[in-house]
């Protein structure tokens, strides 16, 4: 169902930066080609240097032709140039805001419902938000405003409060965007179609009949030139504490009485909240960090590449040690009826044989152990590269003899004729919309610092040099130690069939 979406303005701070450049332009590009942009609608971006408006237009068209190849419509980029301005910014200058507000202010070119996408540090969130409300540029009285706030919204619970209460003295919890790309996930956002929508999985779906679940995220990339800020912010808060947990409540949480977001964030937060805290006493129990050292990935083309370890990296850049993990791997339970006593095991790491995000459910063994090696089925829902759902049944083989094997069915999400649509892209569409229920509330933020603060504070306590695995090797062996039981391992990549099955 198409959405109206009010005459508006999209203000972009950090708009010759990277997110930019490669998915914010090129995404309301798509948007306004698919005709989902409104008439009235025009795009301000915001940025440090002096711009002349030709000069960003051309800019735009370069990253227009760097994103599709292939070319494009003629006709939607004379209407889509023609919504873009740009608006220098200069820090020295103290009117700065003043003068965004009389640029804003001319109404024939500027709708006045404003969103402001902040891809700026994290430092500048609350200081833009500051300067936006002292120049009556957040007031609500005619007209909506609404601010998105990029990732990482705080790097701890009191810091992610502090920013909350900064915010709140200009906004109220409607005007405030809180973004997790993963949310904007076709897959992220069908995980919870899959499970409702379908009649057969609800009543499989508990502690009765799964034995525990992985939530994964590998990568074959390093860190590359974010080291500085990766190295101050680990594997577990950059993937774990926002993207995982949110895929591992829609995964776990109870029916939403509704799709409003009200009703859809109501349970989130339940299920987050249920998570039981992690028992730093017996961490080495719970969780597991490493940190990759030089080895060989299989690059984009295919290809097998030489690569550094983090170590080495690091200190290209001058830093000569860090127990920063670059891998992350942590047992969870959730404390609520559905599921007492499942493990679910979240892991997340840099530089794997094979970039694949996936939730591996397995269930228990089935009450009859009618023949030997009878395997327990698992249900794959994988979210990329490839989105799709894998049930995996233990089947007879044809012959005179009474043996099985696993035969899986596979059904590709995603068929040929299908849109591909970046995150970002459903993302901005529902800020516009005013549909917050794919955007983060303050209380899942605090859930989410509350389970991950105590792992980060108990592991840099831990002073001892992180285990080492090889680039481009699967998980290190020592990482089993979280597995409640013997028979449990890391699930891989549905289509490499890379499980020991
Ligand atoms: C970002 C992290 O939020 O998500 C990156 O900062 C990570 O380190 C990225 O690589 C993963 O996103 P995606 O969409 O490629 O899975």
């Amino acid at each position: 169902m198409v959405k109206k979406i009010d005459p508006c303005t999209l203000v972009l701070f950090g708009a010759s930066g990277n997110l930019s450049r490669v998915k914010l332009m090129p995404g309301l590009f798509r948007l306004d080609a698919a005709g989902r942009l409104p008439e009235h609608m025009a795009i301000l971006s915001v940025g440090r240097s002096e711009v002349s408006r030709d000069d960003w237009l051309a800019d735009i068209k370069g990253m227009l032709d760097a994103k599709f190849k292939n070319g494009y419509d003629q006709k939607v980029f004379e209407r889509f140039i023609a919504r873009n301005h740009y608006f220098a910014n200069a820090s020295d200058d103290p009117d700065a805001y003043k003068k965004m507000s009389a640029t804003l202010g001319d109404a024939k070119i500027f709708p006045q419902n404003f969103a402001y996408f902040l891809s700026v540090r994290p430092t500048d969130f609350a200081p833009v938000v500051e300067q936006l409300s002292e120049v009556g540029l957040l007031n609500e009285s005619q007209y909506w405003r609404r601010v998105l706030i990029e990732k990482p919204f705080g790097t701890n619970l009191p810091s992610a409060q502090d920013l909350q209460a900064r915010l709140t003295k200009h906004l109220k919890e409607s005007q405030i965007y809180r973004i997790d790309h993963y949310l904007g996930k076709s897959a992220v956002q069908g995980i919870m179609l899959t499970r409702f929508a379908n009649a057969i999985f609800e009543p499989l779906w508990n502690k009765e009949h799964i034995d525990h679940v992985q939530i994964t995220n590998n990568e074959t990339l390093g860190v590359g030139e974010r080291t500085t800020f990766y190295d101050a912010t680990g594997a577990l808060r950059d993937m774990m504490q926002s993207h995982l947990l949110q895929t591992l409540a829609l995964t776990a949480m109870e029916k939403p009485a509704d799709l409003k977001p009200e009703s859809i964030r109501a349970e989130k937060v339940k299920l987050l909240q249920s998570i039981r805290p992690v028992d730093v006493s017996n961490i080495n129990k719970q969780a597991f960090r490493a940190q990759y050292k030089a080895g060989r990935v299989c690059a984009a083309d295919g290809h097998g590449e030489n690569v550094q370890g983090y170590l080495e990296e690091l200190k290209r850049d001058g830093v000569d040690s860090s127990i920063t993990e670059t891998y992350a791997a942590v047992k969870l339970f959730i404390d609520n009826p559905r599921w007492q006593g499942v493990p679910f095991y979240v892991r997340t790491a840099k530089r794997m044989h094979e970039g694949n995000t996936a939730i591996s459910i397995r269930f228990k063994k089935s009450p009859m152990q009618l023949v030997e090696g009878q395997h327990q089925n698992w249900l794959t829902i994988n979210i990329q590269p490839r989105e799709c759902i894998k049930l995996e049944i233990e089947s007879k083989i044809p012959g005179l003899d009474i043996a099985t094997r696993t035969l899986s069915i596979d059904a590709p999400q995603r068929q040929k004729e299908d849109e591909t649509i970046d995150s970002y892209e459903t993302l901005m569409l529902n800020l516009m919309e005013g549909d917050p229920s794919q955007y983060l509330h303050i209380s899942e933020v605090e859930a989410q610092w509350r389970l991950v603060d105590p792992i980060v504070k108990a592991w840099a306590a831990d002073k001892t040099p992180l285990h080492q695995y090889t680039a481009g090797n699967r998980d290190p062996e020592e990482s089993s130690v979280i597995f409640e039981t013997k028979d449990q391992f890391w699930r891989y990549s549905i289509e490499l069939g890379g499980d020991k099955h």
